[in-house]
């Protein structure tokens, strides 16, 4: 007998229910979500039911990505390793076809060996199958993303399913909206966001379980790396609609596990894979790009709650924190970087040093554009390899209006009235060094600085030793190449190229 079925059974016949002793964990990744609620300070964007979410939750202020992009990025999250480690380098689908290597261990199969049960519903968006194998899958892989990832009522059905299944064990559910995404480039008559899916308008399908929420593009105000122009007004407009959606998704999804009688002994987690898809937003390692929501529940009665934590989190602590939650060990041979978040929900560290890092290499297969990145609360260094090429844009973002609009009044030479040229974003030192405390928005590079100069070293060091650390192939690019075999073989060495004009 298992320890958690002697646990049961021991419980069973003291004073509970043998149900509401077992300790689960729900897992809701928003697919390119960002900000947009009450509880980070967006006053326009309506969203009750993550801001409800907030209030019994730790607020995370500084969580991030360690990848932009939404294979690598829930790649990471599922095995606690960055996309040069596990080796999702690009996105997973179609022709991009990117996966991880086949020996990589997952969260579902780690858990699996523990007799927890493991369900994933909507967005999965990450291979190859025998790598993330979930008990229960409701996904893209055979159903319609649109139902599972964006019919909230549909989700809700299979929430319920999913609950009803195996009560006996232990589980961890993990929920993959696919809102608020773009559909301009696959799906253009439901609008940029997807945001008439479901609405009830003719030939837009119903949706029961939603009231979607509009807003006036005049009323908006755009974040600070977005254009003020009337298109990109319009497009928040409409993402803001698509959050509504994801937002009632959200409540649902809760209501279910209440209902079921389990809310009150599982820990909730609530994050996206990547920025929103705006310019230095998704494919970025901006901030706008790399800092996500991420709100962190916990049923204990005594733990932290409607509270905002400022220590630096990185998204590949979420394997860590369920390991610890469900007492179980990562094997033996390997070691994550991450750190389990559990203990902050006691107390706030003391102080908090720490660095998170980040390591991009694709995103479609054609747009090969390496970059590693270290952030600090004060600093963030950027290294882009490929900086000698423009930096390159999805087909999702580029048939955006938000993006047409940049390109139209660029090529028209009319004012922009954006923080960048179009230059500018296309064209990238190879080192970006900047001070959030006095640039928040990453506008002066300080990489050749000289009264930077220490800051650039050390922090330089400090991205190294964590490449070293996962193994990362591009450890000698772009001006060196690894040698790590044959005469090598003891002491692996970057053997400079010389190619620095
Ligand atoms: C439920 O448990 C049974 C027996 O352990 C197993 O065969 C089945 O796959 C489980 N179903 C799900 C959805 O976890
Ligand atoms: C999808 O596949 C899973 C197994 O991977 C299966 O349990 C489920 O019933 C399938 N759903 C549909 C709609 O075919
Ligand atoms: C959403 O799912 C529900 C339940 O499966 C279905 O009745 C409804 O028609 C779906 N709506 C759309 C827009 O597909
Ligand atoms: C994990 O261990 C802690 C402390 O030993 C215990 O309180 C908790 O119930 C355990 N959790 C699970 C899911 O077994
Ligand atoms: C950009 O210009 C094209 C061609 O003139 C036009 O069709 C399109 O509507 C414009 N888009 C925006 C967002 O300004
Ligand atoms: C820069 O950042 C500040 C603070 O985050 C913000 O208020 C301001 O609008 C931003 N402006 C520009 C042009 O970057």
């Amino acid at each position: 007998m298992s320890k958690l079925y002697m646990l049961c059974f021991l419980l069973c016949f003291s004073m509970y229910p043998c149900k509401s002793n077992f300790q689960n964990v729900l897992l809701m990744v928003a697919d390119d979500g960002g900000f947009e609620m009450g509880a980070y300070l967006n006053k326009i964007c309506q969203a009750p039911n993550l801001d409800k979410l907030a209030k019994k939750s730790l607020i995370f202020s500084n969580a991030f990505t360690s990848v932009s992009s939404c294979s690598p990025s829930r790649s990471a999250i599922l095995t606690g390793l960055p996309a040069h480690q596990n080796g999702m380098y690009g996105l997973h689908q179609g022709v991009h076809h990117f996966n991880s290597f086949d020996k990589i261990h997952s969260l579902p199969k780690l858990l699996q060996k523990h007799n927890i049960r493991t369900g994933i519903i909507g967005k999965k968006h990450v291979g190859p199958k025998q790598v993330y194998s979930f008990d229960f899958e409701e996904t893209e892989e055979n159903n319609s993303i649109l139902q599972v990832g964006r019919n909230i009522t549909k989700i809700k059905l299979l929430v319920r399913k999913f609950l009803q299944q195996n009560q006996s064990q232990p589980f961890f559910l993990y929920v993959g909206f696919h809102d608020p995404h773009r559909c301009g480039h696959t799906h253009p008559e439901y609008g940029n966001f997807c945001e008439k899916f479901g609405n009830g308008e003719p030939g837009m399908g119903l949706i029961p379980d939603w009231e979607p929420i509009y807003y006036q593009p005049d009323q908006l105000k755009v974040p600070y790396f977005v254009q003020d122009t009337v298109a990109a007004h319009e497009d928040i407009a409409a993402q803001y609609t698509t959050i509504s959606r994801l937002d009632q998704g959200v409540g649902l999804v809760l209501k279910e596990l209440e209902n079921a009688g389990v809310l009150e002994n599982t820990l909730v987690m609530y994050t996206s894979d990547n920025g929103i898809p705006f310019p230095s937003g998704r494919t970025n390692f901006y901030d706008p790009g790399m800092a996500e929501p991420f709100l962190l529940s916990s049923p204990r009665k005594d733990d932290r709650h409607n509270e905002v934590t400022y220590s630096m989190t990185s998204l590949l602590d979420i394997v860590p924190t369920v390991l610890d939650w469900f007492n179980v060990s990562y094997p033996e041979g390997s070691e994550l970087t991450g750190i389990s978040l559990l203990p902050l929900l006691k107390q706030e560290p003391k102080e908090d040093k720490r660095a998170v890092f980040g390591s991009h290499n694709h995103h479609e297969v054609t747009m090969y554009y390496p970059m590693r990145v270290i952030r600090t609360k004060r600093y963030k260094l950027i290294h882009n390899m490929n900086y000698k090429m423009p930096f390159p844009i999805d087909q999702d973002f580029y048939l955006s209006q938000s993006f047409q609009d940049l390109l139209n009044r660029t090529q028209s030479k009319q004012p922009l009235f954006w923080y960048k040229t179009l230059q500018d974003y296309y064209y990238r030192s190879e080192w970006e060094l900047y001070d959030l405390k006095y640039d928040p928005n990453e506008s002066r590079n300080l990489a050749e600085k000289s009264s930077y100069k220490a800051v650039l070293t050390d922090l330089k060091q400090q991205l190294t030793q964590w490449q070293v650390k996962t193994l990362d192939p591009w450890i000698c690019s772009p001006h060196g190449v690894l040698e790590n075999q044959g005469l090598f073989k003891d002491h692996p060495s970057c053997l400079p190229l010389h190619n620095e004009l």
